[in-house]
């Protein structure tokens, strides 16, 4: 698992009724050692589900969390609970339910693997000379009748100057363009739409020694001539509306 507190936002408004939700499963899929579900701006349900049954439910009408701000989230694993912190109010559950659930057998604990998403926007200093690779790997994080977006951002050292901006507007096009000084310059517009509904997507940059190449999925399917030099690369942000497993620079 990955350690100290993982930083996301939520999505949409309040209004819209957005939701988190964070379940630690055991190796019997089923299972369900701790569920921690936010029903942004109304109360928090904690849970635990066996063999398929609901166990019986923590609700918490505390809601720390606030419409549009960033939060903060961190999940103590202690030896009677499953500690939940934001900045302002903590949560309890217990990971040994009493009521013929949960024993506290370590095999029922998820310590070895993260179940938490990279945090969106993620930004990453680096250094993208000729023959570099980006690799992104995501999932939408929501259906494409919402209109999801997912933007790739090469910024320069000047932090105004985007050398390649890559923005997705899922099921409809791909804009590609580049920022000088404040100013968009002639945008290039692709109708070539290779990634799918509620589907995982895997982006790869290529920097050519002329262009970015950009593949979806494992094919080739956008290039962007350089507009400036690609050693001028300092900074690349991965962000809207995505959730990421991975993006690896290479
Ligand atoms: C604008 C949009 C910017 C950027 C630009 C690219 O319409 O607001 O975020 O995507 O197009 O040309």
């Amino acid at each position: 698992m990955r350690k100290g507190p993982a930083q996301h936002a939520a999505c949409f408004a309040f209004s819209m009724n957005p939701e988190l939700q964070v379940d630690f499963h055991t190796e019997a899929n089923t299972n369900i050692a701790f569920h921690f579900r936010v029903y942004f701006d109304k109360c928090v349900v904690m849970n635990s589900r066996k063999g398929g049954s609901w166990g019986e439910e923590v609700k918490s009408s505390v809601m720390p969390f606030k419409d549009g701000q960033p939060f903060e989230l961190g999940i103590l694993v202690l030896s009677k609970e499953y500690q939940v912190s934001s900045p302002s109010q903590s949560f309890l559950y217990p990971n040994n339910q009493k009521k013929g659930g949960w024993a506290t057998t370590p095999g029922l604990a998820p310590l070895n693997h993260s179940c938490l998403p990279w945090q969106v926007p993620y930004t990453k200093s680096v250094s993208l000379p000729v023959g570099s690779f980006v690799k992104i790997k995501g999932t939408p994080a929501m259906s494409f009748s919402m209109n999801p977006e997912l933007q790739v951002d090469f910024h320069t050292e000047a932090n105004t100057n985007i050398a390649f901006h890559f923005r997705v507007y899922f099921d409809k096009c791909v804009v590609m363009n580049s920022r000088k000084g404040g100013s968009w310059g002639e945008e290039v517009k692709s109708t070539v739409m290779p990634f799918k509904d509620g589907q995982p997507f895997e982006l790869g940059i290529l920097v050519l020694s002329k262009e970015y190449q950009v593949i979806v999925n494992g094919s080739p399917c956008y290039t962007f001539p350089h507009r400036f030099d690609p050693k001028s690369v300092k900074m690349i942000q991965v962000w809207r509306d995505v959730s990421l497993t991975s993006v690896i620079i290479a």
